[in-house]
């Protein structure tokens, strides 16, 4: 963490009461670390618009019988290489697996393979999950 600054915040009675209940059950120990979650949230959504260096995580399930999905979802990620960081299979059970990718790039891109992999035909479930790092947040 770099050098802290500190400054005052105007809020009206309510509105405190309610935030200070919804970060209560959120488990946060503090307004301040509430808010620094809530600044970097805004921060990664910027740099989402703005077409900026970004990570994000795909999580998809699908069955490992279902002819050519295995090989496509690879090919896919092949083709995209540049901004494929990792991926972890999991076996689920006798049918499903779930396999998590981390990607890394522009968003645009980023966002662009995401959909790929989830919209493939036979993929049962998938999700995004859209982070940033270093200078972003
Ligand atoms: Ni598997």
């Amino acid at each position: 963490m770099g050098q802290l600054v500190r400054f005052g915040v105007s809020v009206e009675k309510d509105l405190i009461g309610r935030f200070d209940r919804l970060i209560a059950r959120r488990g946060y120990a503090n307004r301040c670390e509430a808010l620094r979650d809530l600044m970097r949230q805004a921060l990664i959504e910027k740099a989402w618009d703005e077409d900026a260096p970004v990570v994000a995580t795909v999580t998809i399930v699908y069955d490992h019988h279902d002819p050519g999905l295995e090989a496509e979802l690879t090919e896919i990620q092949h083709h995209h290489h540049d901004s494929v960081v990792a991926a972890m299979h999991s076996h689920l059970d006798a049918h499903d697996c779930l396999q998590v990718v981390i990607l890394r790039g522009k968003a645009k891109a980023v966002k662009h393979l995401a959909e790929e992999l989830i919209a493939a035909k036979g993929v049962k479930h998938g999700g995004m999950v859209m982070t940033a790092g270093g200078s972003a947040i």
